[in-house]
């Protein structure tokens, strides 16, 4: 039955969450930029001291910027290299390492640099590594991941900030060489603004800001052309399969345009194949897996701060969708609330607070919704629920947060 013999992966490892391929095919112009940066320094003996930054778009994961920032790192000390100059990388996530005592630990264990770190005072690492950074003639690329949650921790003072950043003048090394330098990735602008408010000066000091948005569906499909080749065996996948997910994920196409859960998809589709015993991917297979990868992304938290007249107002969106609807509109809709809310023996909410609904699901990105063309009664706006969210699994989980809510009385 547990055969051994692998049908569908080439190299499993390929579709693995950290895997970062040995080149990006998007995203390559931003990478060309940012190591640019940090090379022209280098080959003009003036050392390594920039700070540049990375920064997605408000609530989008997944979309390349720890990938980004690494393959940077690891392609400027390759470069580098091959001129003979010595640049070491470094991967900080600030998240795990909430002070400067601990970012410092996590940077000395990626070099093999002598340094007691245990017991030390900060700023004496600090002055280990400038030291060891000098007397071997290193350089240090350091990329400091989800920089934001650096901002609002408690526990470290803008001084350390301060401190860290700007290295160059709190340190200054014997021959007057700057050796240090960072490549900030924060999820999204605000941490820019968070920056001006409370060390401005680091803020000025930022040479390069690049801003990266969602995906397309055209990019998701490259990087997953690119996984599918070198990770899953010719002819076990087809480019309708891989298309099929990236519409889905694509941010042109509604989706929330994550790489991420593109890729997951395709490794569970991967994995589904493979545990029923086939050698290729089906079309079926694939739709099965982007279901099921959807219905675990399904906010329960985020429904359950939802009024049951909200509640209520999606499913039936939902339901609009499960019927074949393609979009729905407001007027339609109003009549569903009305007939389906008097059955749960609640009285329905006025016009004004109807659509304030209608907004709130919307701003969530629960539901789309646009305007009709121009018809015989003027602009209708028009809804439908979010295409990323698998309908059926919704109505179920709204279901229960509804009945819920009932019990306890509130609506
Ligand atoms: N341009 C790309 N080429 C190839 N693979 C990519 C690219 N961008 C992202 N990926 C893949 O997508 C997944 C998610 O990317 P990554 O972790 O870099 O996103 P992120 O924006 O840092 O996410 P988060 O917001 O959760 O930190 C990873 O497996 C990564 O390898
Ligand atoms: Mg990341």
């Amino acid at each position: 039955m547990y055969s051994s013999a692998n049908t569908i992966f080439k190299d499993r490892k390929v579709l693995d969450e950290n895997y970062i391929p040995p080149e990006l095919r998007v995203r390559s112009e931003e990478a060309e930029i940012l190591t640019r940066i940090y090379m022209n320094r280098l080959f003009s003996n003036a050392g390594l001291a920039d700070v540049n930054m990375i920064y997605g778009s408000l609530g989008r994961v997944g979309i390349g910027k720890t990938t980004l920032a690494k393959f940077v790192a690891k392609r400027v000390s390759s470069i580098a290299a091959k001129e003979g100059i010595m640049v070491r990388h470094a991967y900080v996530n600030a998240y795990n390492a909430p002070n400067l005592y601990s970012i410092l630990s996590v940077i000395v264990r990626q070099t093999d640099y002598p340094i007691q770190v245990r017991g030390a005072p900060a700023i004496d690492i600090l002055k280990a590594l400038v030291d060891n950074l000098y007397m071997k003639n290193h350089y240090l690329l350091v990329v400091l991941d989800e920089f934001q949650s650096m901002l609002s921790s408690p526990r470290i003072a803008s001084e350390d900030l301060y401190t860290l950043l700007r290295i160059h003048e709190e340190i200054p090394t014997r021959d007057g060489v700057s050796r240090v330098g960072f490549l900030l990735v924060a999820s999204d602008v605000r941490a820019l603004s968070y920056m001006r408010e409370k060390i401005p000066q680091v803020e000025s000091q930022i040479g390069f800001k690049i801003h990266l948005p969602g995906y397309r569906s055209g990019e998701l499909y490259k990087i997953l052309e690119q996984r599918a080749e070198l990770g899953l065996r010719d002819f076990s996948w087809r480019p309708e399969h891989l298309t099929l997910i990236s519409d889905v994920y694509g941010e042109d196409r509604g989706g929330d345009g994550s790489a991420r859960r593109a890729i997951i998809a395709l490794k569970m589709a991967c994995e589904l194949a493979e545990s029923l015993g086939y050698d290729s991917l089906s079309e079926e297979l694939v739709r099965r897996a982007v279901s099921e990868n959807e219905a675990a992304s399904i906010q329960v938290s985020e429904l359950e701060a939802l009024s049951v007249h909200e509640l209520l107002i999606l499913k039936l969106v939902a339901q609009a969708t499960m019927e074949g609807l393609e979009w729905i509109n407001t007027g339609m809709l109003r009549q569903r609330y009305e007939e389906t809310i008097a059955e749960l023996g609640l009285k329905p909410r006025g016009y004004t607070q109807y659509h304030v609904y209608l907004k709130h699901l919307t701003a969530l990105g629960l539901v789309e919704s646009r305007l009709s063309g121009k018809g015989m009664r003027g602009r209708t706006t028009l809804l439908r629920l979010a295409p990323y969210l698998p309908a059926d699994r919704l109505v179920e989980v709204v279901d229960s947060v509804i009945s819920g809510k009932l019990s306890d009385g509130g609506e």
